[in-house]
């Protein structure tokens, strides 16, 4: 996804704009670009295809020196990337400079009126539109030339706006798609993340959609849509920088993967009491107002759909009450059933995904309640929500989500629980008894990432397989299906997940003599069920792995490789399974010579529809 870095100050600001891009990275992009007011009669600028070092390389040539400035890293949505489709865009004079994140849905319509009126387009893109739009509009006072662009605007954009006759200026503004300003000494930034901005400032201002931001003569002033002052409230970022680089690792997923025994800590310790009673604090839902809940839904993207398939597990078994998963992008559109009895559970990581963003929007609009988990604070999933949980898995860098769908499992259980609580559908004795359980995952998950070289040298028989299955049965299944997504999105092996008692339905016709088959077996009622599955797959050629229970010695008699993981409640296992496919997807990416961290065609944050 698209990211945005701009400053004003008195540094050299094409080397805060370069540092603070290489920082957004991690959100996908396909070329990068940046624009300095020099003071001249144009805007200098400087945009290239490909990774940033390629523009860098050319800055070295020809540096950009200036005070004032954008910068951008663009992930293709209108037009392929290319020198000329990368932002910044500019006014066909050469004064006005824009870099936006998200997409002008009305662009086609604007372009049409704007070609009508004279005005010749360089790009296929649809930001270039505004430029031209603040060009039509721009009679010397720039704010007012962005107020009446962004009035013609439908869709979602983050913009950093900067102009020629307003050498110390920059305009940004926030329309559903993020931005944040940090705050320093008599210098200001613009940025999609906190990370980009950490190395100057931990004081920020988070907008809210429809904020327009005015820096000037060393000041800022944020105003909302209808042009009135607002009085933004300064945050402090708490998290070191640190904690968003690779700390030794050689990549971020790795990193990511070992933060997770603190990621579960802290997500579950912080919030028991002394009497170990869990706290949630941003969960406002009184005993009274759960009874009143008639349906929930939890609806999410990609893992973190997988997490809520754990979480509707947790909810039905622990409080005793109904839940629907669905994916948010068909949630959106299938006319779900909504009303003031609904609660909707939404799962993201970044809090900035698009279609959970719109599903979240389509439920609060018929009166549903939202709760929102969510991993990023003040992010725009945590902003809508009525109630929130936040994960404190710590900034998740790599595209492959691993810490945040652990922590996002650790949160269901926590709400679960709550909801158990509350409605008396749980014992004190069983309660404790989980709590106990649930801290002690995160000594466990460490026990599992000690036998990472064991899943190493699995991985380095299977890596050359065109093809790889994933069983299970039951909350199994919901493992298999979140390794899956994990192995083909940064292995690029064809993989996927089967409910293993649907194998001979169709699915069984897949295995073929060595095709790697990973059966997660952690689920005593369930555990003979499998034995026979895996005996099945092996009759039809298959390589089978198991990841099971280090107590089931049945398991390495009749797989071909077993992966043995500590015992838990089983409600907990998908934890403790998960981590070892965490492990498998990262090392088969790595054996494949792939990006483990970015892996191609991905985004880490999935801004637009
Ligand atoms: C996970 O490995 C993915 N990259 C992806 O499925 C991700 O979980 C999804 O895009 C949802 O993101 P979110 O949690 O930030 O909403």
């Amino acid at each position: 996804m698209c990211g945005i870095v701009g400053y004003v100050g008195k540094r050299n600001a094409e080397d805060v704009i370069i540092e603070g891009l290489s920082k957004l990275e991690y959100r996908g992009y396909d070329s990068a670009g940046i624009a300095i007011n020099q003071n001249k009669d144009t805007i200098a600028y400087a945009k290239k295809k490909g990774r940033l070092s390629i523009l860098e390389n050319f800055l070295k040539e020809m540096p950009l020196l200036g005070q004032v400035g954008i910068g951008h890293t663009r992930w293709a949505t209108h037009g392929e990337p290319s020198d000329c489709n990368s932002h910044p865009h500019l006014n066909e004079n050469g004064t006005i400079a824009v870099v936006h994140n998200g997409i002008i849905e009305n662009y086609m319509e604007i372009k049409e009126m704007l070609i009508a009126e004279g005005y010749t387009f360089k790009s296929e893109t649809d930001t270039e539109v505004i430029v031209h739009l603040l060009d039509k509009y721009y009679k010397g006072d720039l704010i007012e030339a962005v107020y009446t662009t962004i009035k013609q605007l439908r869709g979602a954009y983050a913009l950093g706006v900067v102009a020629v006759n307003h050498p110390d200026e920059l305009v940004a503004v926030r329309k559903e798609s993020p931005l944040i300003v940090g705050l320093g000494d008599e210098e200001f930034f613009i940025a999609s993340d906190v990370p980009a901005i950490l190395k100057y400032t931990r004081k920020v201002y988070f907008l809210e959609n429809g904020e327009v931001v005015h820096i000037k003569d060393h000041t800022i002033k944020v105003y909302d849509e209808n042009k009135n002052k607002v009085d933004k409230e300064v945050k402090t970022i708490d998290w070191d920088i640190e904690a968003a680089s690779k700390s030794g690792y050689d990549y971020f997923m790795l990193k990511e993967i070992y933060d997770q025994p603190q990621a579960i800590k802290d997500t579950l310790l912080r919030r028991l009491d002394k009497n170990r009673i869990i706290r949630l604090d941003d969960i406002r839902m009184t005993k009274e107002q759960l009874e009143d809940v008639g349906k929930v839904y939890i609806v999410a993207c990609g893992t973190a759909y997988n997490a809520g398939l754990v979480g509707k597990y947790a909810i039905e078994k622990l409080a005793q009450i109904p839940v629907e998963v669905d994916i948010a992008s068909e949630f959106r559109y299938s006319d779900p059933f909504i009303d003031e009895k609904t609660l909707l559970i939404v799962v993201s990581q970044s809090g900035e995904t698009a279609d959970t963003l719109a599903a979240m929007k389509l439920a609060k609009s018929k009166g549903a309640r939202v709760l929102a988990i969510t991993n990023v604070v003040g992010s725009s999933v945590a902003r809508e929500a009525t109630d929130v949980f936040y994960t404190w898995a710590g900034p998740e860098i790599a595209v492959a989500s691993t810490k945040a769908y652990t922590a996002q499992l650790v949160a269901f259980y926590m709400i679960a629980l709550d909801f158990a609580l509350k409605r008396t559908t749980i014992s004190s004795d069983k309660y404790n008894e989980l709590i106990d359980k649930i801290e002690s995952l995160s000594e466990l998950v460490a026990q599992i990432l000690d036998g990472k070289e064991a899943i190493r040298s699995i991985v380095k028989d299977i890596k050359d397989t065109k093809s790889a299955f994933y069983l299970g049965r039951g909350l199994d299944y919901m493992t298999a299906q979140e390794a899956a997504l994990k192995l083909k999105e940064i292995s690029y092996i064809y993989t996927e997940a089967f409910a293993a008692g649907e194998l001979k339905h169709g699915t069984i016709a897949l295995i073929e003599k060595g095709t790697p088959v990973f059966c997660v077996v952690t689920q005593d009622n369930l555990a003979e069920k499998m034995i026979s599955n895996i005996k099945e797959v092996k009759a039809r050629g298959a390589f089978v792995i198991a990841i099971a229970k280090s107590s089931n010695l049945e398991i390495s008699k009749v797989a071909d490789d077993t992966i043995y993981i500590p015992e838990a409640d089983d409600l907990l296992m998908p934890i403790l399974s998960t981590v070892p496919t965490q492990l498998v997807a990262y090392y088969a990416s790595l054996e494949r010579g792939n990006d483990v961290d970015k892996p191609r065609n991905l985004a880490k944050s999935v801004t637009v529809e």
